[in-house]
């Protein structure tokens, strides 16, 4: 189990984080939703313990995470990534395998074999030789889930991995959701547009600066909550052109 404590942030004179706590079960898939600027990429990255200026604490079986930060894997968001730097497909997950080095600094053969693995199963092995700023915007994310699977980390925390991507990859990318939900690991994957994805997810949590609500989708987006999160703006916009009825099923169809 994974459990965040009392997590608050401040960016100079602002708070990006405020007293977040919340548990995560192994096994699950969870979402993590709010607004642009609520703080989803910011919370993940203070569970990576990345940020100086941090407060609270994280811990993963009942030991602090950051004495076992091999175990998590991190998908940054698309915009925190330098796409024009020369770097391969291939090179990109190899990354995974910097702590699993042979001792004169050349991938093990093993790393080599897990690295084509992941690359298989994102489906994008053919591609291994080519500089990732010639890729799609969705292979580019899958070789970054990639990078996340050749860690073979427990947990993924995966910002934004579903933004904006073409259909296959949304696809496969759920099918690996799923099969990774099976072996036991634990995955927080933030989106700030869920379209019809919410039901998909075991458990969500609901951001903006506070955690305004934690449980299952049909539990946490209730009218109230989203109105909370997202503020009077957001909810009538809904409703003027669908109505309550038809929120739900946008919501959950
Ligand atoms: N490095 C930073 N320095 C100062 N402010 C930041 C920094 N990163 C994020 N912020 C601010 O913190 C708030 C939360 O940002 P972020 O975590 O990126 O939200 P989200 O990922 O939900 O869009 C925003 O107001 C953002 O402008
Ligand atoms: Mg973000």
């Amino acid at each position: 189990m994974l459990e965040v404590q009392n997590l608050t942030v401040n960016y100079r004179d602002l708070q990006a984080l405020s007293d977040v706590s919340f548990k995560l079960e192994s096994g699950s898939v969870v979402g993590l939703v709010g607004p642009n600027g609520a703080g989803k990429s910011t919370l993940l990255k203070a569970m990576l313990e990345l940020i100086s200026t941090q407060i609270g604490q994280v811990f993963y079986q009942g030991r602090p995470l950051k004495h076992q930060r091999q175990k998590v894997a991190y998908l940054p968001q698309r915009s925190q990534v330098d796409w024009d730097y020369p770097v391969t497909v291939e090179n990109v997950v190899m990354m995974a395998r910097t702590l699993h080095r042979s001792w004169w600094g050349r991938p093990s053969r093993q790393s080599r074999e897990i690295v084509k693995q992941a690359l298989q199963r994102v489906e994008l092995y053919e591609l291994r030789d080519r500089p990732i700023k010639n890729l799609s915007g969705g292979q580019q994310q899958r070789v970054f889930l990639a990078r996340a699977l050749a860690q073979q980390a427990d947990v993924l925390l995966l910002d934004e991995p579903l933004n904006a991507v073409d259909k296959k990859t949304e696809a496969l990318m759920w099918q690996i959701y799923d099969e990774l939900k099976r072996e036991g690991k634990t995955l927080l994957i933030s989106c700030h547009e869920w379209g019809n994805t919410l039901d998909r997810y075991d458990q969500l949590l609901l951001l903006n600066q506070h955690l305004i609500a934690s449980g299952t989708p049909r539990q946490v987006m209730t009218p109230e909550h989203i109105q909370l999160a997202y503020g009077a703006t957001f909810e009538p916009s809904l409703q003027n052109n669908h109505g309550d009825r038809a929120e739900e099923e946008l919501l959950f169809c």
